[in-house]
Order: structure tokens, then C-alpha cells, then sequence
């Protein structure tokens, strides 16, 4: 299928940030997005690039109504050679499509949505920041646009991507991050939709965020719905705990999501020839080791943060203080390796990175 683009004329072009050391994450988005539409009689049809501008979907969307959206977010960087490139893009695309499987949605054609993408970013490729630690976060999204009540998956979807620059995710940046172990709520069950990218899993996180963000903390740590017994993920990382010499990791189950970077961190720990566990890990395993001082680490990973190291876990009342409070030696061992092959400083021996330019 032909991607068609009409191009911003100058008065739609937006200033671009002055200041890359303040970009934060998600407050800027770029001149043009890729946008194609889908009807079930029809399939996919109209891939384009057009300036960016508000969207116009009826009231009554179903994506409004009854949260048929996925989304995506992966990045784009300005490699030490002027080239360009993704990360993982395929991986990316492939769980957007098991995200609109289990939402009852239709998938896209990796192929064209990855040359929709790269297209569009070709197009905006001044904005793409190009100072350490920054990057073009990529954010492809669908949503059920068919005007209809009834509860039944929709027949028209609009999907589109749109692009901007991004520095740190966490204000703390690479600095550790305190988080609130949740024995209350619950994120997502066993059976439910935890392991899709959809926007109903967000918000179902936000309660419990935001009473934990009252009382200091960065992120709630996620604890399975049936027992609130073992840990699974932090809602915007997948978590991994260092316990004496083993690195660990929950395994994904369903409620879990399949993080992209947790699947990266596993390959290098395991190309680093380290011991490493995908199982089922308790709360109270994480708090005794940390008591008797065998947790030496625990980090989260995810696109957004690449790699977020834990600095406090607070789980009924207390505090435990992991690694001194400080980065720990495999954290930043996997940060500084991730980023380096993503900005194409260090060899890329599993294919991850694709050049676009
Ligand atoms: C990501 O890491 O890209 C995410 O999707 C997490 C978040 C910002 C929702």
C-alpha cells in the first residue's frame, strides 16, 4: 500500500525545543504524524503522513465508551554516525499486534507500519534530539472509532503515531527511585488483560500512584491479584532484583507485560554469563534478602526509562534501603550497555538496531 504525505506548510511548522537537557518525557510532539484507517469490510486503507493536528472522532467512538485502545512506545536515535535508527522496532509491532489479538482488534501490517513510522520520522528528523540520555520517543496508538453503544468489539479503528523528542523519564533520571510495594490494590489478574499495552491497565494504576506519590514514592511495585504475595511489575517497567548473586525476574504469566527492554536485559545478562532466574518471587523473599543484606540491586526496565535503578523498597511501613541508595554495578552495567548499542557506540551482536538512514 502507497503511504501518501502532505508536508506542514510553514505556518504549521512549531518551534522545536531550545534546550535539550530539559526535554522530559511527553510534553512535545513533532510537525507531522502517520496516520491509516480501518473499516471491517474494507481492511486497512489511506496509510499517510500529515501535519500534526487534533484528531475529530465522534461522541460516540467505542473507544470513548469501552477502552478499545493499545498502544506502543518505542524509540528513535541519532546514532554517533549522523545515522538514524530503532530499536527493536519488529518487537515492538509484533506486541502491538498480540495487544490487538487480546482486545479484539485488528492488526496492522508490520511492515507498513514500520515504513509508516520510519517515513514520518524521516520527515521530522531535525527534531530528533542529540544529546546523551535524549531521544525521540515513538508512540503508536489505535483506537475504535465506530459510533455505536452496544458492547461489542467495533468495526472502524483509527490507527496513527505520532513522535517527540524525550530526555529522562523519571525526574529522578538515572538517580534511584523509591517505590511502594501495593498490598491493596491490584494492577491486573491473571486471566485479565495485564500483558496488553492498553490504556485500561494505566488507568487502573492510578489510584494507588497517586497515594503512593503523596507519601514520597516514584512507583507502586505490583504484587499478583489472587495472593499479594509475589512481585510483578512496576506498571511502566518490568522489575528485576539482584539476590546475592542471581539476577531475577518474574515471569510474565499474562498480568505481566513483555517488556521489550526486559527482554534485552535478560539476553545481555545471560551473554554476560551471570546467573539468572525467571520465576515466581516473593514479596517476603525481597524483604528478607534485603534484611540480611543479599539484595544487592533491584532495577526496573522499560522503553521509557531504559533502566531504573531502585534506590528504596517500602513494603508495609518500612523502608529498606537497597544498594546504599545508589546505582548499582549490573544497573548501570546493563544502562550503559543498552544505550550503547542503541546509539550505535558498541556492537549490536542481536540485530536490535535497525538504520533507517
Ligand atoms: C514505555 O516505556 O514506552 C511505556 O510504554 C511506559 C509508559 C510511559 C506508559
Amino acid at each position: 500500500m502507497e503511504i501518501s504525505i502532505v508536508k506542514a506548510g510553514p505556518d504549521q511548522l512549531k518551534p522545536k525545543p531550545a534546550d535539550e537537557s530539559n526535554l522530559g518525557f511527553g510534553d512535545i510532539f513533532t510537525d507531522h504524524m502517520f496516520l491509516m484507517n480501518y473499516e471491517s469490510a474494507k481492511g486497512w486503507f489511506n496509510p499517510r503522513v500529515e501535519p500534526y493536528s487534533k484528531i475529530s472522532i465522534e461522541p460516540a467512538a467505542m473507544a470513548i465508551h469501552y477502552g478499545q485502545e493499545i498502544f506502543e512506545g518505542l524509540k528513535a536515535y541519532h546514532g554517533d554516525n549522523g545515522g538514524i535508527s530503532l530499536f527493536r522496532p519488529r518487537d515492538n509491532y509484533d506486541r502491538f499486534n498480540r495487544s490487538a489479538r487480546r482486545m479484539c482488534m485488528p492488526e496492522v501490517d508490520i511492515d507498513l507500519a514500520i515504513t509508516g513510522t520510519a517515513e514520518l520520522i524521516l520527515l521530522d528528523r531535525e527534531w530528533i534530539p542529540k544529546s546523551p540520555g535524549t531521544s525521540l520517543y515513538i508512540r503508536p496508538t489505535m483506537i475504535a472509532t465506530e459510533p455505536h453503544l452496544g458492547v461489542r468489539p467495533a468495526k472502524e479503528y483509527l490507527f496513527f503515531v505520532i513522535i517527540g523528542p524525550v530526555g529522562a523519564y523519571y525526574k529522578e533520571g538515572l538517580n534511584p527511585v523509591k517505590i511502594y510495594v501495593e498490598d491493596f490494590y491490584v494492577r491486573a489478574a491473571r486471566g485479565g488483560t495485564g500483558e496488553a499495552k492498553t490504556a485500561g491497565n494505566y488507568a487502573a494504576s492510578l489510584f494507588a500512584a497517586e497515594e503512593a506519590k503523596a507519601k514520597g514514592f516514584t512507583q507502586v511495585l505490583w504484587l499478583d491479584a489472587a495472593e499479594h504475595k509475589y512481585v510483578e511489575e512496576v506498571g511502566t517497567m518490568n522489575m528485576f532484583f539482584v539476590i546475592d548473586d542471581t539476577v531475577i525476574t518474574s515471569p510474565l504469566g499474562g498480568s505481566v507485560l513483555a517488556g521489550i527492554t526486559r527482554d534485552s536485559a535478560i539476553q545481555l545478562v545471560r551473554d554476560w554469563g551471570m546467573k539468572f532466574e525467571e520465576r515466581a518471587l516473593s514479596i517476603d523473599e525481597v524483604i528478607s534478602a534485603a534484611q540480611d543484606g543479599r539484595l544487592k540491586e533491584a532495577f526496573g526496565t522499560g522503553t521509557a526509562a531504559v533502566i531504573s535503578p531502585v534506590g528504596q523498597i517500602t513494603y508495609k511501613g518500612k523502608d529498606h534501603i537497597v544498594a546504599g541508595g545508589k546505582m548499582g554495578e549490573i544497573s548501570q552495567r546493563l544502562y550503559d550497555e543498552i544505550t550503547a548499542i542503541q546509539y550505535g557506540k558498541k556492537k549490536d551482536p542481536h540485530g536490535w538496531v535497525i538504520h533507517i538512514d
